[in-house]
């Protein structure tokens, strides 16, 4: 059985398990359903209120970006990568991971109702900011193949568009673009401001830590099933599109944080960006680009870099270590 198929009468029987990884994961993110009510966000109130003007346009800023694309992620999910897909244990952790995208949708909007943020100006943002709606403009792209245009998984180019759409959102909008924003939003708690909103961030982190895992070990399944993919003009376009992706990000960057906040201004989370492009380059076999340090080492601990599960066997301890650790 190959992963890609579109049969709708083939994967239907899950056992035995043809890639134990994509259920390992499967069941490592059922064990780490949460809830937002678990979070008692109204206790950090008081320090959004004695929070300069740039610190709540940040936090602003990051809500306008998050909210309408943990959505975008499952227009993604349901359109461009679940039809294409027939192994059940794809289709399990697929399901869950949706479950999960809907779930950050609505820890964003408790953000929105608690803090005194005009929901209003914040959706409006990802319209009316250019950097923010190139973004978003550039991730639109790729899902329109698969929407407006029926996309023959069986061919060459059917295979490319799949793996590209996969790279736009799996490696580009969750992979650096989303882990950019998670580190500018756990930098208030290493001030000790928003603690809460901090844990509700950890466990949004260690929810797309494995959308990143499963997402990486699917393209990378797919180019070793498929070796008309293996050809290096494809490799460069790939490689090409992470790079055109970094420099997206840093004019989105650079509205997010136009003067500064206290210890971070834009050129500190551009190197983080550049440092996150290199470890997604690593991830897919290229050779890093940038070659700069991780400037936010506290971050490490939040898991912006992968143990990868092993491509043919599924188990990653380092990372049940982790949810230990910030378990409830
Ligand atoms: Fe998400
Ligand atoms: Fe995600």
């Amino acid at each position: 059985m190959a992963i890609l198929g579109t049969g709708i009468q083939d994967g239907l029987l899950l056992k035995p398990i043809t890639y134990p990884w994509a259920y390992d994961l499967y069941n490592q993110a059922v064990a780490n359903t949460w809830f937002p009510n678990e979070i008692q966000l109204g206790e950090d109130l008081a320090d959004f209120k004695k929070m300069t003007e740039e610190e709540k346009h940040a936090v602003t800023f990051l809500m306008s970006y998050f909210n309408p694309n943990e959505l975008l992620v499952n227009k993604a999910l349901a359109f461009g990568v679940y039809p294409y897909i027939n192994a059940p244990e794809c289709h399990l952790y697929l399901a869950k991971q949706m479950w999960e995208e809907a779930n950050h949708c609505m820890s964003f909007e408790y953000v929105l109702e608690t803090f005194p943020i005009d929901r209003d100006a914040a959706y409006e943002s990802h319209v009316s900011v250019p950097s923010m709606a190139a973004k978003e403009e550039f991730e639109v792209n790729f899902i329109r193949r698969m929407t407006e245009e029926t996309l023959d998984i069986s061919t060459t180019e059917g295979k490319k568009d799949f793996v590209r759409n996969l790279v736009a959102y799996n490696v580009i909008l969750e992979g650096i673009w989303f882990y950019s924003g998670f580190m500018v939003a756990l930098s208030f708690r290493q001030r000790n401001l928003l603690r809460n909103f901090g844990s509700l961030m950890d466990w949004v982190i260690r929810d797309e830590s494995l959308h990143l895992q499963f997402g990486i070990n699917l393209i990378l399944t797919v180019l070793e099933e498929n070796e008309d993919l293996q050809d290096p003009d494809f490799a460069d376009e790939i490689r090409q599109m992470i790079l055109d992706a970094v420099e997206m990000e840093e004019r989105y960057n650079r509205d997010l944080l136009p003067k500064g906040i206290l210890g971070l201004n834009a050129d500190y989370v551009n190197q983080y960006v550049r440092y996150l492009a290199d470890r997604r380059l690593e991830e897919l076999g290229f050779d890093p680009h940038y070659n700069v340090s991780n400037p936010a080492k506290w971050m490490a601990t939040a898991n912006d870099t992968l143990q990868l599960v092993n491509f043919f066997e599924a188990t990653n301890t380092s990372y049940e270590v982790n949810a230990q650790a910030t378990k409830r």
